[in-house]
């Protein structure tokens, strides 16, 4: 069988343990990661401007740069308003779309609410780290800059730097010998990833081909924090899965905000695919995000290259998918479908019972319970939630590991039955009566309106930013070079 026997090969050569030996030579030089680990300057030369290489590799390029016909970006808060509730006090709660193609990465880290609308370099709610998975200026700046230099600003200190869209130089080292060959020369050039990888095993230079492919998307594509809110931090030293993670977090005391109905010490995952990913079937076999998401093709004169269009791997089947499996397209895609279905339920039936968890949590407070009463509460709360964002946060997670999905959930429900067992008897010796009584959430609008928020007001100062501040961003970038006069990104596509 076809696909048990690429299985095999992929198995043999799995990348999890399986280093290849160093040559003599390179072993003698310093890695990045060995830099990283002291927090030592990488010296690497990055050039972040993606324009620069459409000549040179066409068709990498083109493909590439084709991740704009991915345009979508539909307001999850408008198809799940629970979330809004789920997230209140936090900024995820006024704005949050699900992901479209690479291409509009800094497009849209300038037009979503939650990066404000600071006026000067000094204002605005956010710190540096929000550009950090945004594109390959991020390297660039750290290398110049180091990482405090980097870090510690506000976001709009580097408005006009960071301009060019994840691209060439997140992935490649571009000035290498091996790439001017037209070879891939992967690399990863943020210090934090470096890092990170290497706590788990994966140190990058050790790494073969197998192992590099995954490990150039988990320069974005992860689980992060920010430490001391600066720092883009992995909370891998535990491990991946997540309870080893919930440990880190808990041991270290850490709280991402303070949630404003329950007043719970609250965990918000970021986007874990390829911790969930390594978790999964594929993952476990050593078929990585590659094979999937940007497989070998071939153009009209045959020659053969990646295709950087990533996106839905059913949109390239027989380059994906079928390379490996036997089964139809239709066959497979409704399976992912089932996967998706199954998942999601069990997901909204855990939104529900933190939705519920969180208002009475505030009447209990309301009608008088004490720090005591409340601790285990919302400890139980928090951990709730926390599993539901690990699950939640990455959008391919139902496919890439449904079975450890499930099992996220699963714990999850568990833990919120913990906090509104406990929940009802602090109610009952309060004397409030049950069911606590939640207000009209059924849409986005009506679900910010009950806790709060005015989205308006924000929207109008996000729209005078966007007028003002960030086509002199642009402006600036192009006199520096940094983008080319007429590919500059519009940030007008809402
Ligand atoms: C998100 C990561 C990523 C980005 C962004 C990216 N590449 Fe790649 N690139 C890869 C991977 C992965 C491969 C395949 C590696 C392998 O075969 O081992 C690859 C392969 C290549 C190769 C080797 C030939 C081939 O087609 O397999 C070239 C050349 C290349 N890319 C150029 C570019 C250029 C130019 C850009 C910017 C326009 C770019 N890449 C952006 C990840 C990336
Ligand atoms: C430098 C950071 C970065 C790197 C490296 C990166 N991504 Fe992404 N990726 C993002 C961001 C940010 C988005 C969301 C963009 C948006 O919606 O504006 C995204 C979106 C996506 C999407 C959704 C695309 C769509 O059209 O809906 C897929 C799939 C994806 N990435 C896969 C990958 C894979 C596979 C790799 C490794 C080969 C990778 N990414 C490397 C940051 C990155
Ligand atoms: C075996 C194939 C396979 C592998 C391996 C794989 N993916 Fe996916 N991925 C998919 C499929 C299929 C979907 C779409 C699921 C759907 O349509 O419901 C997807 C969805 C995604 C999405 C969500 C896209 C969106 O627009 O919502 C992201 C992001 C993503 N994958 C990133 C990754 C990363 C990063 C890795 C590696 C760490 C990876 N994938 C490994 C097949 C794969
Ligand atoms: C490089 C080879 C390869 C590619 C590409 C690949 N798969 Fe797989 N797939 C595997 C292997 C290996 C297994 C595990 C088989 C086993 O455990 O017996 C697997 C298992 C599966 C399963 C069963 C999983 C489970 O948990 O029961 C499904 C469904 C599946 N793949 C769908 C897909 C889809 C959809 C794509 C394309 C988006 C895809 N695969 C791409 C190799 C691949």
């Amino acid at each position: 069988m076809k696909f048990l026997a690429k299985s095999l090969i992929t198995v043999t050569i799995s990348i999890l343990g399986c280093l290849q030996p160093a040559l003599a030579e390179e072993a003698k030089k310093e890695s990045l990661t060995d830099k990283a680990l002291k927090h030592e300057k990488l010296g690497v030369t990055i050039n972040s401007a993606n324009h620069t290489f459409a000549e040179k590799y066409p068709l990498q390029y083109n493909s590439w740069k084709a991740t704009s016909e991915s345009t979508d970006r539909g307001s999850a808060l408008a198809a799940d308003p629970r979330y809004v509730v789920l997230w209140a006090g936090y900024a995820f709660s006024k704005d949050y779309n699900k992901p479209r193609g690479h291409y509009y990465a800094i497009t849209d880290v300038r037009d979503i609410l939650r990066t404000g609308a600071p006026k000067d370099e000094n204002d605005g709610p956010q710190p540096m780290a929000c550009w950090t998975c945004k594109g390959p200026d991020v390297a660039r700046l750290i290398e110049e800059k180091g990482e405090r230099g980097y870090f510690d600003p506000k976001w709009a200190k580097y408005g006009s730097e960071i301009v060019n869209s994840i691209g060439c130089a997140d992935c490649h080292d571009t000035n290498s010998e091996e790439f001017k060959q037209g070879k891939p020369a992967l690399q990863v050039a943020r210090p934090h990833v470096l890092r990170a990888l290497n706590t788990i095993g994966w140190k990058f230079e050790e790494l073969d081909k197998h192992g590099k492919r995954p490990a150039v998307c988990a320069n974005c594509h992860v689980e992060y924090y920010f430490k001391d809110k600066k720092d883009v931090t992995f909370p891998w030293k535990n491990g991946v899965d997540v309870d080893s993670i919930e440990k880190y977090y808990d041991e270290i005391n850490f709280t991402d905000w303070t949630h404003a109905l329950s007043k719970a010490p609250m965990l918000k995952t970021q986007h874990p695919d390829f911790e969930v990913w390594s978790q999964g079937t594929h993952g476990k076999n050593g078929v990585t995000c590659i094979d999937c998401h940007m497989p070998k093709v071939k153009d009209k004169e045959g020659n053969v290259y990646t295709d950087h269009k990533i996106g839905n791997p059913f949109d390239n089947f027989e380059s994906t998918c079928k390379t490996c499996h036997e089964q139809s397209k239709e066959t497979l895609q409704k399976r992912v479908k089932e996967y998706k279905h199954d998942v999601k339920e069990t997901m909204i039936r855990l939104e529900d019972q933190l939705v519920k968890a969180h208002f009475e949590a505030k009447a209990a407070w309301d009608a008088g319970a004490t720090q005591d009463e409340m601790k285990d509460i919302l400890t139980a709360i928090r951990h709730a939630q926390w599993r539901w964002d690990y699950s939640a946060a990455g959008h391919g997670n139902h496919f890439h590991a449904p079975d450890v999905m499930l099992r996220t959930i699963a714990t999850g429900i568990d833990r919120a039955a913990d906090a509104r067992a406990a929940l009802g008897v602090v109610l009952a010796k309060h004397g409030v009566a049950t069911p606590v009584a939640i207000p009209d959430i059924s849409t986005k609008e009506k679900a910010q309106k009950a806790i709060g928020l005015d989205i308006p007001k924000d929207q109008a100062a996000k729209d005078e930013f966007l007028k003002t501040v960030v086509p002199q961003w642009e402006k600036e970038a192009r006199a520096k070079g940094l983008l080319p006069a007429e590919d500059a990104p519009k940030a007008d596509t809402k």
